[in-house]
């Protein structure tokens, strides 16, 4: 019943808490909720843990426990905030559902909830600590160095920490949060794959301008060298420095992922076999072009395919972003772009024979990774 209105529930329980904590605003990404893309993560995420304690059925709810964590601590989500959350999740359940909800059913959600948020209170002090700072006190002040125009909508930022001490170390994949300053005074927050700087202990971000997006355009258009900026340290899932065959696809401003794990390679002399898929529009638009080809040329064993198709229609022809590529089975993979795209390659790995719980991904909107690594189990 919780499970079926899930969706109206996150909506009266996001207004209850705004009006409670406007500050909390600036910390949710305004177009998420405005498009339901956070109120649909929230239920899939509820739903898929309730439907583990009920059922007991093998949903693998670690790897979706641990992407929230990385997401929360890079948004400096604090446990006092869980309290707060806690109060007007249930004064909206009680709200939307009324009588309907049992003294019972009430009792079970909320144990729901204080599992999951103990499990992620503990996740999140965790990675807080690793990263040296108090928990959820991410900001630190960085400057621009650099500032280069990368493909025909992204634009890629060199950050130096301003105090001139080393940026913190960073694995290949994780991600930094920028917090922005918007033109009617209020703040959100975005986070972007983090490569290497020049220099080491300095880092770079590479953002693509969405055209009407509220964070990227003010990056792109007006983030200039010597202007500062709020970012998070480094958190994150990470490409693994295993021995195994790697297959990293991206389209689009998704190939940041596929260069931090490159230059990571190219920086500790690793041969291991590694294909590079990539997809993009057109070379024009390819982020990172030269980069990508002068990498894949520097490793021992590897191979680059690119192609150039609209995302939406890379089966249109027939043809799949891994026609022609032999992928051994133990392959790591790890997959970045639009959901389309993470979905074709997905297909297309299952296919031949690849175990899907070695496939990552990376997604830029909210739980668009539901239904790709762990399908939610509905509940009732
Ligand atoms: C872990 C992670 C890593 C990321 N790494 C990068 C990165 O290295 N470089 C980068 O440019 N972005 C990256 N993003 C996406 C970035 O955080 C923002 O979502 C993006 O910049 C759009 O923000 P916005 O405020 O301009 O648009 P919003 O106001 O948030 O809305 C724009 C809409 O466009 C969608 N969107 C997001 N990204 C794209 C895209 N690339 N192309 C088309 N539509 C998009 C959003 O889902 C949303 O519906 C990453 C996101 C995550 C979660
Ligand atoms: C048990 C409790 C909670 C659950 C199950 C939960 C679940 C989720 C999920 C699934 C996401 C999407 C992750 C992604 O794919 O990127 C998310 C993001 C987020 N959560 Fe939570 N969360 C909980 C508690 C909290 C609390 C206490 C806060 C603090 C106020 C919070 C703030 C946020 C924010 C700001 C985002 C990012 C929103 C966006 O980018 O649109 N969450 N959470």
């Amino acid at each position: 019943m919780v499970g079926a209105e899930i969706g109206t529930i996150s909506r009266v329980f996001y207004n209850r808490l705004f009006r409670a904590v406007p500050s909390l605003r600036d910390t949710f990404n305004r177009t998420n909720q405005a498009n339901g893309a956070q109120q649909r993560a929230l239920a899939d995420s509820v739903a898929a843990f309730a439907s583990l304690l009920v059922t007991h059925a093998p949903t693998d709810i670690d790897p979706i426990m641990e992407r929230i964590a990385a997401k929360h601590a890079s948004l400096g989500v604090q446990a006092a905030h869980y309290g707060i959350v806690r109060t007007h999740l249930f004064a909206a359940i009680a709200e939307v559902l009324g009588d309907a909800i049992t003294p019972q059913v009430a009792v079970a959600w909320h144990e729901v909830y204080t599992l999951m948020a103990n499990s992620l209170v503990e996740q999140e002090t965790e990675l807080y600590r690793r990263a040296g700072v108090a928990p959820g006190d991410i900001w630190r002040r960085v400057v621009v160095t650099e500032h280069e125009y990368d493909g025909a909508h992204a634009a890629t930022f060199h950050l130096r920490s301003v105090d001139g001490r080393p940026l913190p170390a960073f694995l290949p994949g994780q991600y930094i949060s920028v917090r922005v300053a918007l033109p009617d005074g209020s703040e959100q927050i975005r986070q972007y794959t983090v490569f290497p700087g020049r220099t080491s202990g300095e880092w770079a971000v590479t953002v693509k301008r969405v055209p009407g997006g509220l964070v990227s355009p003010v990056l792109c258009d007006g983030l200039g060298v010597d202007d500062h900026l709020l970012v998070s340290p480094p958190f994150g899932s990470v490409v693994d420095r295993g021995s195994e065959p790697l297959l990293l696809a991206s389209a689009g401003v998704g190939v940041t992922m596929t260069i931090a794990a490159l230059r990571d390679m190219q920086s500790r002399g690793d041969g291991r076999s590694v294909d590079v898929v990539h997809v993009d529009r057109t070379p024009y638009e390819q982020p990172h072009r030269t980069e990508l080809a002068i990498l894949v040329d520097s490793l021992p064993d590897a191979r680059l395919h690119v192609r150039y198709t609209e995302y939406d229609e890379i089966r249109s022809d027939g043809r799949t972003p891994l026609s022609g590529l032999t992928i051994p089975g133990d392959a790591r993979t790890y997959v970045c772009g639009p959901i389309t795209f993470m979905r074709a390659i997905r297909s297309d790995l299952v296919a031949s024979g690849v175990s899907p719980g070695s496939i990552h991904f990376e997604a830029f909107a909210p739980g668009s990774w539901f239904g790709l690594e762990a399908p939610p189990v509905s509940v009732d």
